[in-house]
């Protein structure tokens, strides 16, 4: 079986729900204490072995393209300073030329459409998709424990999730026909069910592992839930075509980045997770929590 060397980062999307901040900072520039989103989902890649790094932008994102570049001129301030934890941390995040492609979705017309634009990056070989507004901490980083199970199995694999039933409606939800642990193989694939029609609590979430064959589905692709191209019903084909498609039960804490909620329990995990932070942060924490208490 090929390895996966190659990621796919949908970052197209308008990002509304954190308007007005996303009317000039692109979603994934923004942090989590110090890092951007897209930095968090780099290193996972990286971690699994990923060598090519596919972006597909949209109009309002050259933050993202800048980010990745190397800042001589910050460089050599910092050099000239000797601050030279800094200038580490600064190299850090740029990525060698060759090593990272951008593709442009001129319309956002959905993550199946987005991932359809990186269609002539991809040679005939398994490729991940990454949705960087997806921040997952773990041990061993997500994608990771996903390409070592896929390299037994193979097919196409979606991350796994377990939801309260009310949350189905938010998420694309699997049919499941055999659980066998950490994996389970699919036999449908529900995008945002009622409670009622949710056929498992297993939600999708923003990591793939996919076959060349998705990408011919989503060549054909209509528009699917909401008008929009959708990357679940490409998936969902491969069921009846191939009997490959496999959710994999990550181990790990996610975070819903892509809305408030989730990202400010994010900023608050990781935020209490830094060294440096976390003595004075959960002193902080600790003192808003007893006035609150207090003032009810
Ligand atoms: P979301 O569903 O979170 O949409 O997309 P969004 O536009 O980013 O945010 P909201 O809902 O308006 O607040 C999930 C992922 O798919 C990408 C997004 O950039 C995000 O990483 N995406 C979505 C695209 O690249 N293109 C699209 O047409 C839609």
């Amino acid at each position: 079986m090929k390895r996966v060397s190659k990621a796919i980062f949908p970052v197209a999307g308008l990002g509304t729900r954190f308007l007005p901040a996303t009317k000039s900072i692109p979603k994934e520039i923004m942090t989590l204490v110090d890092r951007p989103l897209i930095q968090y989902a780099i290193d996972e890649a990286r971690a699994a072995g990923i060598k090519e790094f596919i972006f597909v932008t949209a109009r309002g994102k050259s933050a993202l393209e800048d980010y990745f570049d190397v800042a001589p001129e910050l460089e050599n301030t910092l050099r000239k300073k000797g601050k030279n934890e800094l200038l580490k941390t600064l190299k850090s995040t740029n990525m060698d030329s060759g090593e990272i492609a951008y593709m442009r979705q001129n319309k956002a017309l959905g993550l199946g459409h987005a991932v359809w634009c990186a269609r002539r990056l991809l040679g005939n070989e398994p490729f991940a998709v990454i949705l960087p507004d997806d921040v997952i901490a773990a041990e061993k980083p997500c994608l990771q424990q996903m390409v070592e199970a896929h390299a037994e199995i193979g097919g196409n694999m979606v991350a796994a999730m377990e939801v309260p039933p009310e949350m189905a409606s938010s998420y694309g939800m699997l049919d499941i026909k055999e659980d066998m642990g950490s994996v389970v193989s699919v036999k449908g694939m529900v995008e945002k069910p009622t409670v009622a029609d949710a056929p498992s609590n297993l939600a999708v979430i923003g990591r793939y592992i996919l076959t060349p064959d998705v990408m011919r589905n989503l060549n054909k692709a209509k528009s699917g839930a909401g008008g929009e191209i959708q990357l679940t019903d490409a998936i969902a084909a491969e069921i009846e075509n191939s009997d490959n498609v496999y959710g994999y039960r990550f181990r790990g804490q996610r975070y819903d980045c892509g809305s408030k909620a989730g990202f400010l329990q994010a900023t608050v995990a990781f935020g209490l997770a830094r060294e440096e932070l976390s003595g004075e942060f959960s002193q902080f924490l600790e003192g808003m929590m007893a006035t609150r208490k207090a003032a009810q």
